[in-house]
């Protein structure tokens, strides 16, 4: 990275002391990820973040929804600040309010709404994790995916349904490889059809009714491209984030979070073979820090997420810098009401067990 750059940040964190606390997610760049006090998946953020009062600034690099609950779960005075605020997530785009409210009404008009709990991925908006709160549901990440629908499934009863969004993938993984529920339980739920383009027999019998999300790096990882890797590379280890579509988690040896991935890699013994299916940022690292390992990406192309991408040095050092002259720039910051309720949604994630 210019290190010219290099300079100012390193100036300018300094200047700001105890007074700013950074976060750094796992698919951010090297070059901004240097200056992270604590760098962890969405899960480990929300954490820390909240475990961090006496910092005035919080400034998040990572995506518009973590920073959002990063300023749910800290103090009213601590200011969470993104360093570019077109830093979004096209999941969490694909679940806006109206549509995950009119997916409610037909529930309630299929006669099923009192026994479906809602789940939201934590890569959503803040009133999605409200709407959350209001109706007895919770929040879950790739962490936790798995308690967070045991917990959901024992809310009402036998008759329980969750509806899970934004990301489909995640759900069904969790559903079916980990908890055991069928495919044919999980249904599809697509906001741009009437009715989300399922009958009420449909909802009715469905277990798990899935919104029509995923993520565009995550969702492009394919089968083939497995066994292409397994014929050419002998003893390859195949892990990926549960993002990934159905038909690459089942090709797969193991599943799990960025940090089970990281734990992984970490602790892989020397010589052995590894393909990995998340972004690309991450890959690279883990296979810098482990030139012992055979470590491949589970892609014909670069895949980086180009929103993650966008916080790059010299939007740091521009929000670091502002800090130091008085301003306080690209501040993020949640509403009063959906705060309540967002708070009570990721509150009962953090309260599961494990
Ligand atoms: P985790 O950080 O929970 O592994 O999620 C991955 C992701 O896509 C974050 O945007
Ligand atoms: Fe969103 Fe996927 Fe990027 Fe994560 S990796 S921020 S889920 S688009």
């Amino acid at each position: 990275s210019d290190p010219d750059l290099v300079a100012r940040a390193t100036a300018a964190k300094a200047a700001l002391g105890e007074r700013v606390f950074v976060l750094g997610h796992h698919y951010q760049r090297d070059e901004v990820i240097q200056f992270a006090d604590v760098t962890g998946d969405s899960f480990k953020l929300a954490r820390d973040a909240a475990a961090r009062p006496e910092a005035e600034f919080i400034v998040f690099c990572g995506v518009h929804f973590m920073a959002e609950s990063a300023d749910i779960l800290t103090t009213p005075d601590q200011k969470v600040i993104l360093p570019d605020l077109a830093a979004g997530c096209s999941m969490a785009d694909m679940a806006r309010l109206s549509q995950v409210e009119d997916a409610w009404a037909a529930l309630e008009d299929a006669g099923v709404a009192d026994v479906v709990v809602p789940i939201t991925y934590m890569n959503s908006s803040a009133d999605i994790k409200a709407f959350c709160g209001k109706h007895d549901g919770a929040v879950c990440t790739s962490s936790n995916a798995d308690v967070a629908l045991e917990w959901a499934f024992a809310q009402k009863g036998e008759d329980t349904k969750v509806l899970f969004f934004p990301d489909q993938h995640l759900g069904r993984n969790t559903a079916v490889l980990k908890l055991g529920y069928t495919l044919d339980q999980c249904v599809v739920w697509d906001p741009r059809q009437p009715n989300g383009g399922l009958t009420v027999e449909q909802l009715r019998d469905a277990k798990m009714i899935l919104w029509k999300g995923h993520c565009s790096v995550h969702g492009r990882f394919s089968p083939d491209v497995i066994d292409e890797l397994r014929a050419k590379i002998p003893d390859l280890n195949v892990i990926v984030h549960p993002e990934c579509q159905y038909e690459v988690v089942t090709k797969a040896d193991l599943v799990g979070s960025t940090e089970f991935i990281i734990k992984q890699i970490e602790a892989a013994p020397a010589g052995t073979s590894w393909a990995i299916g998340t972004e690309l940022n991450l890959v690279k690292r883990l296979a810098d820090a482990r030139p012992d390992l055979t470590i491949v990406f589970l892609d014909r192309n670069v895949c980086y997420c180009s929103t993650m991408n966008r916080i790059d040095l010299p939007h740091l050092v521009w929000a670091l810098e502002s800090l130091v002259d008085g301003e306080v720039p690209n501040v993020i910051e949640v509403d009063a009401d959906t705060e309540h309720w967002a708070k009570i949604a990721l509150q009962r994630m953090l309260d599961l067990p494990g």
